[in-house]
């Protein structure tokens, strides 16, 4: 046989597979989202997602230390009020659960990166990420009530905020009104290229979230669309976002490509609650190896062109990366 090239020459060990590898992550890639709440003294599973929690801030230490003793840096705060009417206003209030962590892992996690989402679905009595006019979303008064909100976060500890509303103008509000405020050193990650997408179902139970009627699709974006989502990054680029998330993840691999050869800021991919599910309701029958499924997902978003992940398997992926079995 006369082959000179001979792809399978740098496939012989795992040494030189690693030698070899183009994709490289590191933990500090990676971000957790964490569901804190109002009231005291409660841990809950969150039902649809094994292995996931609803915790009172004064138990959210418990996860705050499994994840500083893994080796996660960030994470990525979601509140559950025990009130909500129609504009959302526990969003903003100072005592809120997202606001009373921040205090809290502040002062007692000094390394932790705590960001937080931004939005008003889980604080409105209606479940729509934005205040109403008769059945629709009003885009420009939302805007205020997220600004609002951020800035509430802001000063109650975050070091930078990441709306996921998809209103139009919301990363410019956001940041005017962080800058007039003087934090014009808070760096602002858009969940910008964001779908309407049913592998949102098991979050929407954790934070109780899910609309009252109708869907999201006036705001979220239609998932057969791909230059959309590139018009939609560059918008928030100039609007002044600092970092550009596309979620879901997995099914959305040819936007993060898309979008990270558009723009040159840091991009994250967010895998979200649908995608977690999936995997521990097949592992948990026996139909597919967890562990590896997790590292194949995450590897793929990197090498979509991910520059950060944010998964529920944050830990399980440090300890994964620690061992050697991806990187
Ligand atoms: C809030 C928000 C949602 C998610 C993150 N922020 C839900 C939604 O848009 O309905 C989804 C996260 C997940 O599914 O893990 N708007």
């Amino acid at each position: 046989m006369e082959l000179t090239v001979r792809p399978r020459r740098l496939r012989g060990s795992e040494a030189l597979r690693k030698i070899v590898r183009e994709t490289r992550m590191d933990k500090s890639a990676l971000i957790y989202p964490l569901f804190v709440m109002d009231g005291t003294n409660q841990v809950e599973e969150i039902p649809s997602m094994p292995g996931q929690y609803r915790y009172t801030v004064d138990r959210v230490d418990e996860e705050l230390d499994r994840l500083t003793e893994a080796g996660v840096g960030s994470v990525l705060l979601f509140g559950i009020p025990e009130v909500k009417d129609e504009i959302g206003s526990s969003a903003w209030a100072e005592d809120g659960a997202v606001q009373r962590t921040l205090r809290k892992a502040k002062a007692k996690y000094p390394g932790l990166f705590l960001i937080t989402d931004v939005c008003m679905c889980e604080y409105t009595s209606h479940g729509h990420c934005g205040v109403l006019c008769g059945q629709e979303v009003d885009n420009d008064a939302t805007l205020e009530l997220l600004a609002r909100e951020a800035l509430s976060h802001v000063r109650a500890g975050a070091d930078m905020v990441a709306p996921s509303d998809m209103m139009d103008g919301r990363v410019r509000a956001i940041r005017e009104t962080l800058d007039a405020a003087g934090f014009t050193g808070t760096p602002i990650m858009s969940y910008a290229v964001k779908y309407a997408s049913a592998f949102y179902g098991p979050f929407r139970e954790a934070a109780d979230s899910a609309p009252s009627f109708g869907d999201r699709k006036s705001y979220q974006m239609d998932f057969h669309n791909r230059r959309e989502g590139v018009k939609e990054a560059l918008l928030d680029a100039e609007e002044g976002a600092d970092i550009l998330m596309v979620k879901p993840a997995m099914s959305y691999l040819d936007i993060v490509r898309e979008v990270k050869d558009a723009t040159n800021l840091p991009l994250a991919t967010y895998s979200v609650s649908g995608e977690y599910a999936m995997v521990k309701a097949a592992a948990s029958r026996g139909w597919i190896d967890e562990d590896r499924i997790v590292c194949e997902m995450a590897v793929s978003a990197f090498r979509a062109g991910a520059d950060l992940y944010i998964t529920y398997f944050a830990k399980e992926l440090a300890k994964f990366m620690q061992e050697g079995r991806i990187g």
